[in-house]
This record gives structure tokens, sequence and C-alpha cells, in this order.
């Protein structure tokens, strides 16, 4: 079990006198779980993920694999990351993409070939064994670099908003990948802020709302909505509504310069008249 305990990591912009980041988030996750980290853009997702692996310092908690601090014992070599922006280089042949990844992670070249052969396989990917990032579809990108991910073979995979910029087909054949995945016992975390691509494949939610875990509960995708859930404890509907009320400010505002302009030019031309 990987488990994130009362995990905070607040960012203070003393210029502006606000606060942000995440406040005492805490996950359990049992290997084959796909859990659903749900939250708006900026709620802080990406901050928790980055605190788990340690690209940010955590203010409090504790992330414990089996009961024992990730940090120790190379615990964060049976995590893997899947970013929300992948950065690598789009020129490199992607096989030996796959090898660099290996080696950072431990594993032997011959290994790595093989697994990497067979997850091509698998995923009907072969043929674009000796091709570059550039030559392959955004989906095909993103399952590329899935299946390099899966060549170290971690426990966990935490995969922030994944299928960002997929179209429906490919974010389709991505969540097959991860139910793949979850089925051979890998725990999966995974971001998102597309609701309805979640509701049939999680079997956990948490939802993140301007930094505050407000829900964190066992899922039944038979029983229940993620979006009724969401409405009901997100306040992002509320302040939808404020934004809304000053978009339409903002148009009438806009609306009775436009018209007070038009009231003047036509004045303008008629004195000139
Ligand atoms: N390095 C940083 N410095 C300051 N503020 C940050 C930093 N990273 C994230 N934040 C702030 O923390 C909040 C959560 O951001 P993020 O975790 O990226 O949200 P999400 O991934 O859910 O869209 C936002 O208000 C964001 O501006
Ligand atoms: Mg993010």
């Amino acid at each position: 079990m990987l488990e994130i305990k009362n995990v905070s990591k607040i960012f203070d912009n003393r210029i502006k006198g606000t606060k942000s980041g995440v406040r005492n988030v805490s996950l359990k996750i049992m290997p084959g779980d796909i859990y659903g980290f749900v939250g708006d853009n900026g709620a802080g997702k990406s901050t928790l993920i980055k605190a788990v692996f340690g690209e940010y310092r955590k203010d409090e908690g504790e992330i414990l694999l089996d009961g024992v601090d990730v940090k120790k014992n190379l615990g964060l070599k049976r995590i893997a990351f899947f970013p929300d922006q992948s950065i690598y280089p789009k020129g490199i042949n992607v096989q030996e993409y796959c090898m660099l990844d290996a080696k950072i992670a431990g594993v032997k070249r011959a290994l790595a070939k093989e697994r990497f052969r067979t997850l091509l396989e698998k995923f009907g990917l072969s043929n674009y064994r000796h091709k570059s990032f550039k030559d392959l579809s955004a989906g095909m990108q993103k399952k590329m670099l899935l299946i390099i991910t899966l060549v170290s073979k971690p426990d966990y995979i935490f995969l922030d908003e994944p299928t960002a910029n997929l179209d429906v087909k490919a974010r389709l054949e991505f969540m097959e990948v991860i139910k793949f995945l979850a089925k051979k016992g890998v725990g999966i975390l995974i971001t998102s802020h597309i609701i309805d691509e979640l509701q049939e494949n999680i079997n956990k939610l948490s939802i993140i709302d301007n930094g505050n875990q407000v829900y964190n509960a066992d899922f039944d995708k038979t029983a229940e909505k993620i979006i009724d859930i969401y409405e009901k404890h997100s306040t992002k509907v509320k302040v939808d509504t404020d934004k809304m009320v000053d978009k339409i400010n903002v148009n009438s505002k806009h609306h009775d310069e436009k018209v007070n302009n038009q009231k003047k030019d036509k004045k303008a031309q008629k004195n000139k008249k």
C-alpha cells in the first residue's frame, strides 16, 4: 500500500498576501486501484504529486510505502510519474529513449529491450520502435511514454492529466491501457479535470477543491456519478456563478460604452455638418 498521510504544501505569496497549494491531503492507494484525483484547474493536483516525488519539499505529512518512508529503501523507484507536460527530446529514437529511462531506473539493457518489445506488441506499436517521437501522433506519443514508464515495472504509477489534448478515441484507448495495468496489480492515481472519462474506470475518488481535500471515498460506478459528488462537494459552481455575473457586468459595461460612443460619434458628425 502507498499511503499519503496529511500532506501539505503551501505557497505563501507575501506580496499578494495569498496562500495556495494543498492542505492535509490523505490517500491510501492499494495494488490494483484506479484512484481518481479530481479537481478544477489550480486546485492543487500537480502540487500534491510533486510533493510525493520530492520535486516540492512538503511542509507536513508522510508518504509511506508498505509502512516505510518512501525515501528509504529506494521506495521512489517503485513509483512511476507520468507528468502533465511530457518533456522529452522529440528527435530521439523511442527505443533509445526507453533504454535511457530504463538505465536510470536500474533495469539492464537486454531485459529492458525484451520488455519494451513485448509491450509494443501488446499495444500495437511495434512498427514505431525505431521512429522518433515527432513521427508519432499525440495519442501514440502518450501511449509510447506510458509503455516506456512500464519497462521499469513500477508498483504504482501517478498520471497527471494524461489525456489532456487527446481526442476521444485516443483517450478511450489510453484508458484501456490504464485498466490493463490495474488488472495486473499496479496501483494507479490519475488526476483529471475531465470528469466523464473517469466515471467508468475508477474505484476510489478524491476531490480537491481550492487546495482542500473535500471528498475521499470508495467509488461505485454502478451506483454513483462523479459529477454529482463533485457538484455537492466543490465550491466551483458558486465561483463560476460569480464569474458569470462578473462577465455579464463587464459585457453590459462594454455594451453601454459602445452605445455611448456611437451616440457621441453621431453627435460629432451632426456638429460637423
Ligand atoms: N511553484 C509554485 N509557486 C507558487 N505557487 C504555485 C507553484 N506551483 C503551484 N502553485 C499554486 O498552487 C495552486 C495549485 O496549483 P496546481 O497544483 O498546479 O493545480 P492543478 O494541478 O490542480 O491544476 C495554484 O494556485 C498555483 O498557482
Ligand atoms: Mg496540474
